[in-house]
């Protein structure tokens, strides 16, 4: 795409012109926003450019892993990864309350974050994935209503509490157009394409209190749920889709054999914005045979439900 590459090299231009022979440092989230910019800045300035990723153990199943060897491995950027699961499940445990939860997790990680820094030295300047959404309108995801339904997690706090300058080269950007940046600096496409992932990750999706237990059965009914989307051919047609852990127990049998395991229910919605949302109409026989999976792959989950709740009145994530 002849116009992204000339972007591409324009902004390339332009990093290096805004930094110099300065240290930038950049949060990656493992999400597309941040990616891109991390590969972008790498391009014009190399190894001037550290990113940190906090790993704050509520990742999907071997996402960390696969977040962390594309970057090192394939892009060959300096990355520090900060294995910080003990001290947010630390933090987190006992906790059931969803904005508890939420503050807690966006409070660690700018502690977490800023004490990496200090440890590389500090550097001159933060690089972000902000894009022409995030500028023109700073709440992005929940937009309208002036409550706080929920207080979203981002590291929109950093740039003032470090006292640092910002390079954010996807500014002029809308996401279809991230995308295609990413996809010309040579991003591979399963990645380009992913659904968005929330900030404080899976202990949004694991109402109430949060164990190491219950993300491990959540991860693995969750890998199961989006191998079938995919198997099926219907990722694409879907915004979001993730499995959630109710705490809840019911009954069951299983061979000859009494259970009282957890209920794990199904999202998938299709949206433009995740302003609102529709929930997405699967196939019985879909839904029915990745229910089957589950209950036979995963150890304590004994039922399966399917959540048919649109936004408004209901909201994406659980949390
Ligand atoms: P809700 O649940 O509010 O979610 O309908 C709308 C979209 O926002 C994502 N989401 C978040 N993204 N930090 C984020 O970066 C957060 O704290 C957060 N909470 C929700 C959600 O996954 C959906 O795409």
């Amino acid at each position: 795409n002849w116009t992204m590459s000339a972007y591409r090299q324009k902004m390339i231009e332009k990093i290096r012109e805004q930094v110099g022979t300065g240290r930038v440092i950049c949060g990656l989230s493992g999400g597309v926003d941040s990616s891109v910019a991390a590969v972008l800045i790498h391009e014009a300035i190399g190894d001037q450019l550290t990113c940190i990723y906090v790993d704050h153990g509520l990742m999907r199943l071997n996402e960390s892993e696969q977040v962390v060897t594309m970057f090192r491995d394939q892009f060959n950027i300096p990355l520090v990864h900060v294995d910080a699961a003990k001290l947010f499940l630390g933090e987190l445990e006992g906790q059931s309350d969803p904005e508890t939860k939420r503050k807690i997790i966006g409070r660690l990680f700018i502690e977490v974050f800023e004490a990496e820094a200090k440890k590389l030295g500090g550097a001159d300047f933060l690089a972000q994935g902000t894009l022409y959404p995030d500028v023109i309108e700073s709440v992005s995801f929940t937009g309208g209503p002036s409550v706080t339904i929920k207080s979203h997690h981002n590291v929109g706090g950093l740039p003032e509490r470090m006292n640092m300058k910002l390079v954010e080269p996807l500014r002029e950007l809308f996401k279809d157009e991230v995308r295609a940046l990413g996809r010309e600096l040579g991003i591979p496409e399963s990645f380009i394409g992913r659904h968005p992932f929330p900030g404080p990750g899976l202990a949004i999706r694991c109402p109430g209190g949060i164990t190491p237990e219950k993300l491990d059965i959540l991860r693995q009914a969750d890998a199961i749920y989006l191998d079938e989307i995919r198997k099926s051919g219907q990722y694409d047609k879907i915004w979001q889709a993730f499995a959630v852990l109710l705490p809840v127990q019911t009954v069951g049998v299983m061979g000859d054999g009494r259970t009282y395991e957890f209920v794990c229910a199904l999202r998938a919605v299709t949206s433009v914005d995740g302003m609102t949302a529709d929930f997405y109409q699967f196939d019985m026989n879909f839904l029915g045979r990745t229910a089957t999976r589950i209950i036979n792959e995963v150890r304590g989950i004994n039922r399966v439900v399917y959540d048919v709740t649109s936004k408004p009145p209901g909201t994406i994530e659980w949390e």
